[in-house]
């Protein structure tokens, strides 16, 4: 028996105290569910949908939004609004969750895997730059975990450049740069209503926008091709990715404690990032100073290993480690996009244009060694509802991955724990 938990010793936390769970409701919500149940709107404009899209929407200060079925069809409508189609080329960080990429593939463009910063594992600029050529169109930035791109080097040169910017948001609801929520920094803004996401009904959608052509746009893509206020005359080719009213009423909900919620986790963030600072070999991730306002699906950090002294453990290791000193699911970050057990573009036979297509989006051409590292060696990741926890929860972690560091070499006597090919909480 050894000191950590995982050989046996007394974890820093008792299994029986538990962590705050996710997603979180209240009687008001179940009553406003009950009272649609019984109304004789259920979907298709309805008032909860169109109340809550005009209140989120000015919640992220963007100038107009929507609702759709979810996050991976509001990129698909994204790209779809701005004219995006065939071979156009659209480029996308190599960490995030492989709906960003996916969507591309969806309308027929080509997703350009692009690697990531070292300290935010968000999209890098230079290597934009260097991704661009004549059949770029767009960039997809992921305001990723917590952390955001260099949104003003990204937003100009991407005006140089000529192309749209969208970001994908699922992560970050009520987060803010410079006082600009996310989504309404680009041209188009991507939101995920899913489960485990920081606001929630279970599945769904959204999009932000700065003008009314794109959001008529969108709006007729998610509404079969109806145009705007029932004009057919300007229909287009397309499906429905509406939600439901019970859908918006448990946003309506969500939406009243998002703010108070999203301050709650980046305090506690910032708390847990200046603990974890002042353990030798541990890096949190950069917050940049531009960030008024940070939104949390996952914390994460890094570990270098060079430092710690031991080139032969990985963040598998620790987070198994981790897992049994606090409970929970702490796990690596995100599979590169290069290397996604469920990023598999040529398992579909409609992406299959032609041989010069099939060739340009197979994900194993890319070298993406930031991404490679982060998740096969240095990050570790904990879904968010670990930062709803009290000031003394932060303490706790920050006691287990000191524990952890003054152990490793207790950690090194056990074989391997097995790397998760699908995972859970923190991944979706
Ligand atoms: C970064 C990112 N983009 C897009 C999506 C897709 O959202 P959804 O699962 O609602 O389709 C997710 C959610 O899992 C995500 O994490």
């Amino acid at each position: 028996m050894g000191k950590l938990a995982i050989t046996g010793g007394k974890p820093v936390r008792d299994a029986k105290k538990k962590w705050p769970q996710w997603p979180i409701s209240d009687a008001a919500d179940a009553a406003l569910l009950s009272k649609i149940t019984r109304s004789n709107r259920w979907s298709f404009d309805g008032p909860y949908e169109w109340e809550f899209a005009r209140r989120f929407t000015e919640y992220q200060k963007a100038k107009h939004g929507l609702c759709c079925a979810n996050g991976t069809v509001a990129i698909q409508l994204a790209l779809e609004a701005l004219g995006i189609g065939a071979y156009d080329e659209v480029i996308v960080p190599g960490m995030t969750w492989q709906a960003t990429a996916a969507a591309c593939l969806d309308v027929n463009a080509v997703p350009i895997l692009v690697d990531v910063e070292p300290d935010t594992w968000c999209i890098d600029v230079k290597q934009i730059e260097a991704a661009i050529t004549d059949r770029t169109r767009a960039v997809i930035v992921v305001h990723l975990y917590g952390c955001m791109p260099d949104m003003t080097a990204i937003k100009s040169l991407c005006r140089k450049k000529n192309l749209f910017l969208i970001e994908d948001c699922a992560h970050q609801h009520g987060a803010f740069w410079k006082g600009k929520g996310v989504g309404s920094i680009g041209d188009v803004g991507c939101f995920s209503f899913q489960e485990s996401k920081v606001l929630s009904c279970g599945e769904g959608g959204f999009n932000t926008c700065q003008t009314q052509t794109l959001f008529e746009k969108l709006y007729s893509l998610r509404n079969c091709g109806r145009g705007w206020q029932g004009d057919l005359t300007h229909a287009l080719q397309s499906g429905n990715y509406r939600i439901t009213e019970w859908q918006a009423g448990i946003l309506l909900g969500g939406l009243k404690r998002l703010d108070k919620q999203v301050k709650h986790r980046d305090a506690n963030a910032m708390y847990l990032n200046s603990l974890l600072a002042q353990i030798p070999g541990v890096l949190p991730m950069r917050r940049r100073k531009e960030i008024t306002q940070a939104s949390y699906f996952n914390f994460a950090f890094r570990l270098d290993w060079e430092r710690l002294g031991c080139k032969d453990l990985t963040n598998v290791h620790f987070s198994a480690a981790l897992s049994k000193e606090l409970g929970g699911e702490w796990e690596p970050p995100y599979d590169p996009l290069n290397k996604c057990a469920l990023y598999k573009p040529h398992t579909k036979p409609r992406h299959n244009l032609n041989k010069t297509y099939w060739k340009m989006i197979d994900p194993s051409r890319y070298r993406l060694p930031v991404c490679e590292d982060a998740n096969e060696k240095s990050g570790v990741v904990v879904h968010h509802h670990v930062l709803l926890g009290t000031k003394k929860d932060m303490e706790d972690v920050a006691e287990a991955v000191a524990k952890i560091v003054a152990n490793l070499d207790e950690l090194r006597q056990i074989p391997a724990p097995k790397r998760k090919k699908y995972r859970g909480l923190a991944t979706v």
